[in-house]
């Protein structure tokens, strides 16, 4: 049955939505992410259209904004997405750890890395050659300074010991936020989070080791704050155009998918990805799979007349990327069919 939402969804869009000087959830700035939602906008629709109790969903759920302010509202957030890495963060973001049990594992992980560094006890190219493919390690040796590699390995050595998943994946999205980063990162790319990576050989590196102990630090500071205002969250890895879930099953569905054909995760995702252990083949092959990956379809009709009118005026100069316009829109409309919503106070803040 389709209901209307309990507020209007028009006069709600018709706010200001620059949100200036407001502050966020501590936990936010655990890991850059492209085309995150500033926090505040899925907290205004998770406001207003639901209650306490509620189940919000966000299929696509990037670093976890959604699942984050629903939960700290005190709704229950489910947050699904395809990449590894977004569920990793959203998981770090979410999870009921102590700081210092945390802090204790961070600093045994910082003390032996350190330890094993400076008195070369590691031999890094045996470690390399056990843990990492042959393409993996070339791929380092192009992106990563030779004494990085070695401080990045003394560091993975000691995440790879650790047994408790929660305090693992913590520390494995400690490891990646010092990769993946907006500047200042210790690969040799520019601007990893948002563009195409540029290799800049005279880019200044710091010690990976020491960066790993300051961000994690930070991190563990922004947990303390956000204690005792943490709720109710699940991740899923899953793919939005097939979901686990029962029709019917969630309040509210608050997402942002991807562009098309604009931001590939992937190409950022796998630096840190690959010193986690991911195969190089099998991310490849992920990739693909992405809403909004350069993948392209055949031409056909699509059922959408406003779609259909975009595609053919896209293919009279590009049917390359007409094809792959194809695919996004059926992409997208697989996402959208499932009726999973209560009371269909369901849509996406699309911005294509
Ligand atoms: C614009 S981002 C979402 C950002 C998020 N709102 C945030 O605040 O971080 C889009 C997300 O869609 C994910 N995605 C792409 N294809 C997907 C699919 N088939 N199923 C689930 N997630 C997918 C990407 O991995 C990416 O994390």
């Amino acid at each position: 049955m389709v209901t209307q939402p309990k507020t209007d969804l028009l006069a709600l869009l018709a706010q200001d939505f620059s949100f200036k000087g407001e502050t966020s959830h501590p936990m936010h700035n655990t890991h850059a992410f492209a085309a995150k939602f500033p926090p505040q906008l899925p907290r205004v629709f998770i406001e207003s259209l639901t209650k306490p109790g509620d189940i919000v969903l966000d299929p696509m759920c990037g670093s976890g904004t959604t699942v984050v302010e629903a939960s700290h509202l005190g709704r229950i957030g489910i947050g699904i997405d395809m990449d590894i890495l977004a569920v990793k963060v959203s998981q770090a973001k979410t999870c009921a750890l102590g700081p210092p049990l945390v802090r204790h594992t961070i600093n045994q992980v910082v003390d032996h890395a350190t330890f094993n560094y400076r008195a070369r006890t590691l031999d890094i190219r045996s470690f390399l050659k056990e843990n990492y493919g042959p393409k993996v390690i070339s791929f380092f040796q192009y992106w990563f300074r030779k004494e990085t590699i070695e401080q990045l390995a003394c560091v993975a050595k000691e995440i790879k010991r650790l047994t408790n998943p929660a305090i693992r994946n913590f520390c494995e999205v400690v490891f990646s936020s010092i990769i993946v980063t907006k500047s200042g990162g210790i690969s040799l790319a520019r601007d990893l989070a948002h563009s195409r990576p540029h290799k800049d050989g005279s880019k200044k590196v710091k010690n990976a080791i020491e960066s790993y102990a300051e961000k994690a630090e930070k991190i563990l500071a922004a947990m303390d704050k956000a204690r005792g205002v943490s709720g109710r969250a699940v991740m899923l890895r899953g793919d939005a155009r097939s979901l686990p879930l029962a029709k019917n099953s969630v309040d509210l569905i608050v997402t942002s998918p991807p562009y098309a054909n604009a931001i590939d995760y992937m190409r950022a995702h796998k630096f840190s990805m690959y010193w986690l252990g991911l195969d190089y083949d099998y991310l490849s092959n992920l990739r693909k799979r992405y809403i909004g990956a350069e993948v392209k379809l055949d031409l056909q009709e699509f059922p959408h007349r406003l779609a259909s009118e975009v595609i053919r005026k896209v293919s009279g100069k590009d049917i390359r990327k007409a094809g792959i316009l194809l695919r996004y829109f059926q992409d997208m409309e697989m996402a959208s069919k499932p009726a999973l919503t209560r009371n269909m106070s369901y849509f996406y803040i699309s911005l294509l």
